[in-house]
């Protein structure tokens, strides 16, 4: 299992190319099982998820054809990817494949919303929380689907197709707002989805829905309107950049000092994250080419957050920010209000001499001057990073182990920073 080792205390400086969005790249993929053209996706990033779920979509017929190399590519442009969905061979997702990555539990919506029929295993994914799929089953039956649980599989059946239809979301649910829409694209009629989730993941994917043929408005806000469609035909899309990935390496910029430009990074992807930065003592602003981030020197403010449904300050972003405050001189207060149980990362900080104390869903963190290198472990994939953050403003050396986290969702994270000057490498066993 591969590790990674860092000798905290190098200030960054440079520029940090960043990735297409994860958590766009997704559902973009699954949304390729709506159609049997082909889905050319641009901006895709090299991660472990995608990866999977490569796997999953190729067990249900998905041919998927990634470009090679073109004349003037460098290493961290992102992928092309074709997906070509012609015949569904199998409409069922094997426990085996789906408990790895819960997003691969979406497939549901576009496969019953096509085909008729559906059988998905129960999902897995990062350990935080329960994580149900109860508002995503809700959506469903919303749009007429007849919904079985069978041995561990929920099962959904539509045999005659979908019908548009009201869904109001008692909770603000990315998951249940993908699956909402992705199967109302092709239900007859129209539906109405209230207290959609705002993410701007949701409003690329319906994007690319609309170039597909879809007939999506208000997408990006919490009331979408769906006009089914019959069918849905081939496009390109270009995925848009990592919200999450900015943030973090803005966090990690601020922690060790330094100055990196984030290279097409948006910042209205992440302004509640920046403007959170820009109070703690970071300065901020956007360029031509994406976000410039900077610190010199002057010590870090505390901060008061409480994790929010987009535009809030993203649960994502929860870990690296508390690792950041760790440092700070004086007390900060960090609520988690999205997932229960998000909190694996206050033991592994504590062993760089981080002061932090759990009272239920808030974390008090008390500043300190210095924290020291350690041997820690990376439990989930946002966790896992905010011990790289902590390492790189660490004392002596850091071995994080259990990287196969961070490789879920952070592509070349040791090239990236090792390029702006961290003292960090993968160690391969
Ligand atoms: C997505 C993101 C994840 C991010 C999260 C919140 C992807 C691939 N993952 O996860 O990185 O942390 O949004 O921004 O995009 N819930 C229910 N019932 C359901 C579905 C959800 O109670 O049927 C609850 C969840 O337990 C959680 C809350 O709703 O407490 C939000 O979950 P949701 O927005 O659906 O998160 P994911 O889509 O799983």
């Amino acid at each position: 299992m591969d590790r990674i080792r860092i000798v905290g205390g190098q200030p960054l400086h440079g520029t940090i190319p960043i990735s297409g969005a994860k958590n766009a790249t997704l559902p973009l993929m699954i949304a390729s099982l709506l159609t049997d053209q082909t889905l050319i996706l641009d901006n895709v990033p090299r991660l472990a998820d995608v990866v999977q779920l490569q796997r999953i979509l190729g067990n249900h017929g998905v041919d998927i054809m990634t470009s090679g190399k073109r004349p003037g590519d460098d290493e961290y442009k992102g992928q092309t990817m074709h997906l070509s969905a012609t015949r569904i061979v199998d409409t069922t997702a094997p426990y085996e494949l789906v408990s790895k990555m819960r997003a691969s539990f979406w497939v549901i919506a576009p496969l019953v919303a096509r085909m008729g029929e559906a059988r998905v295993s129960m999902p897995g994914g990062c350990a935080i929380g329960t994580r149900p799929v109860d508002l995503l089953i809700m959506a469903l039956e919303r749009l007429s689907a007849r919904i079985d649980v069978d041995g561990g599989y929920v099962v959904a059946r539509a045999p005659d197709g979908l019908k548009g239809g009201e869904i109001n979301f008692p909770k603000v649910t990315v998951s249940g707002t993908h699956t909402a829409v992705m199967a109302a694209s092709l239900a007859s009629g129209t539906t109405v989805i209230e207290n959609a989730a705002r993410e701007p993941e949701i409003a690329d994917v319906a994007d690319c829905l609309n170039k597909m043929g879809a007939r999506i408005s208000g997408a990006g806000t919490s009331r979408i309107v769906i006009e089914g469609v019959a069918k849905l035909h081939g496009a390109w899309h270009k995925v848009v950049p990592d919200r999450i990935e900015t943030g973090t390496y803005a966090m990690a910029v601020a922690m060790s000092g330094g100055d990196v430009v984030l290279d097409g990074a948006r910042p209205e992807l992440l302004q509640s994250a920046l403007d959170v930065l820009a109070l703690a003592g970071a300065e901020v602003s956007a360029t031509n080419q994406g976000i410039r981030i900077a610190r010199n020197g002057a010590g870090l403010r505390p901060v008061e957050i409480t994790t929010e449904p987009f535009p809030g300050f993203p649960t994502d972003l929860q870990a690296q920010l508390m690792a950041l405050m760790t440092r700070a001189k004086g007390t900060s207060h960090i609520t988690e209000t999205i997932f229960e149980n998000r909190f694996m990362h206050v033991q592994e900080l504590a062993r760089f001499g981080a002061r932090i104390h759990l009272d239920g869903e808030t974390a008090t963190i008390e500043g300190v001057d210095r924290l020291k290198g350690a041997p820690v472990m990376a439990t989930d994939l946002r966790a896992s990073v905010s011990l790289v953050i902590a390492g790189l403003a660490a004392e002596g050396e850091t071995m994080v182990n259990r990287v196969y986290h961070l490789d879920r969702g952070f592509e070349r994270l040791e090239d990236k920073l090792a390029r702006c000057g961290a003292d960090i490498v993968r160690v391969s066993s």
